[in-house]
């Protein structure tokens, strides 16, 4: 290696993170070995062409940078390349909301005792795993390096990060520096911290998020007694620098691979340490009791919902992803069958993973179709193109023009003047005038 080429970098697990990471790495200037045990993804990477997940950009930088990005089933070929080793496979919980760390034990055994390689932790692990491993491997060097990449930017947020966190314990300050030359060039502030600091920060903010909404939903279901409309509110609160603008819009709760997972974790953490987290068991009741108030918005105008055609608009847990994990889709398209309705639906590009975890949802090629005599629409994910519909035609073709938009995302002058009956989170409510005998 001359003085100018950057050092290989290793990745183990190509999933969402580990994706990002490996063609980021590469993008700056990394040589690239990445592992993941599912020999079809391997085969499909290398093969180029198409990438296992969405995610806008992506494909783009894995095809550019194919020179310096080679994926493998082999852990011996990235341990012979790579000295930095950065773990990205996924923790999924357990029944008991612990975090299952099976995988990130499975890749500490695959290194060699005594060996001169870095383990860098991007898993979402709870705090004290790091300690945990090299207590079972006395004289590992670790660092815990999270992510914190939203699906839909993956790419955007790993190149242009506002801040990188590495956590190190004594005897592994010289990977944390190597981890650290590696971030540089990207910009955004460097945390150099305790491991277990880092992995507390990592969780502290997923949970703070996932307050943060659960806190604009519920002034959202007040705002809807008192009258007053939560996207004012939110504007009027966000302008506030201690409170700022992001992650205050309401809606039918949050969803995807981490908030949901990453609570539970945090709280059982707590738990395990005697300690209740009674602020975070309240978020996560919340967020499960909104994805449901849909069913009741759709009761008052519609009485019972036995025989209703109920089209849901959008399926992934947000935009701009195919990822169906914990998406409020499911529970919602659940309690509509739990109360009778048949649901039909249209994602833009969820439509394969939704087909396996909907058996009994109807799945639709375009809006239109999903919408086609409904008794009622329920816009579940704010894809752009459901702003563009042609709302004043379809207002005729549905059995009845009714609408509740889950993401807060339309505009309600628009669809009423185009005789929909128009249901928001948090907004004036409108009186019950389509109910028609249950
Ligand atoms: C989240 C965090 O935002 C990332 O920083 C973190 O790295 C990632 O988890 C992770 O731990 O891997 P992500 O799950 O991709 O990222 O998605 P977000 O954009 O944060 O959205 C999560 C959910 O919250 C979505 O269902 C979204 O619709 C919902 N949301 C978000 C709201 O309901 N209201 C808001 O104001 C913002």
């Amino acid at each position: 290696m001359n003085a100018n080429e950057k050092p290989p970098i290793g990745v183990v697990g190509v999933g969402w993170v580990g994706l990002v990471t490996a063609a980021c790495f590469a993008d700056v200037g990394h040589p690239v070995v990445a592992m993941d045990i599912d020999e079809a993804k391997v085969e499909t990477l290398s093969s180029g062409g198409a990438l296992p997940i969405h995610e806008p950009g992506l494909l783009d930088l894995v095809e550019r940078n194919r020179q310096r990005l080679r994926f493998t089933t082999e852990m011996t070929e990235v341990l012979e390349h790579c000295r930095l080793l950065f773990c990205c496979v996924d923790t999924p919980p357990t029944y008991s909301g612990d975090a299952d760390l099976s995988r990130v034990e499975a890749v500490v055994a695959a290194l060699p005792e005594g060996s001169e390689h870095a383990l860098v932790m991007k898993s979402t692990v709870p705090a004290g795993t790091g300690a945990a491993i090299r207590r079972s491997r006395p004289g590992l060097v670790y660092v815990s390096c999270p992510e914190f990449l939203k699906e839909g930017t993956a790419v955007k947020d790993f190149l242009e990060p506002e801040r990188v966190v590495i956590g190190a314990d004594e005897g592994s300050e010289s990977a944390a520096e190597m981890v650290a030359d590696a971030y540089r060039p990207l910009g955004g502030e460097l945390v150099m911290t305790d491991v277990a600091s880092a992995e507390m920060i990592k969780l502290a903010s997923n949970a703070f998020l996932a307050t943060k909404i659960s806190f604009i939903n519920e002034i959202a279901n007040v705002c809807e007694g008192v009258g007053a409309d939560v996207r004012e509110v939110a504007r009027g609160m966000g302008l506030d620098d201690r409170i700022g603008p992001k992650f205050l819009q309401a809606g039918i709760g949050y969803g995807g691979s981490c908030f949901p997972k990453d609570t539970q974790a945090l709280k059982q953490l707590a738990g395990n340490t005697g300690y209740h987290f009674q602020l975070l068991t309240a978020v996560i009741e919340v967020n499960e009791l909104q994805k449901r108030r849909v069913i009741s918005k759709l009761t008052k105008h519609l009485g019972s919902l036995a025989g209703k055609r109920v089209a849901l608009l959008g399926l992934a847990f947000k935009p701009n992803t195919d990822d169906m994990r914990e998406a409020s889709s499911l529970v919602l398209a659940a309690r509509l069958q739990g109360e009778g309705a048949r649901v039909a639906a249209y994602d833009p590009i969820a439509e394969a993973r939704a087909g396996e975890l909907l058996p009994n949802v109807e799945l639709a090629d375009t809006a239109v179709e999903a919408l086609e005599g409904a008794d009622a629409a329920v816009l579940v994910t704010e894809w752009p193109e459901f702003a563009e519909l042609d709302w004043e035609e379809l207002a005729g073709r549905m059995a009845t023009p009714l609408i509740v938009d889950g993401r807060n995302f339309l505009a309600p002058e628009r669809l009423r003047a185009a005789g929909f009956t128009y249901e928001g989170i948090g907004r004036a409510p409108e009186p019950a005038r389509t109910r028609t005998p249950g």
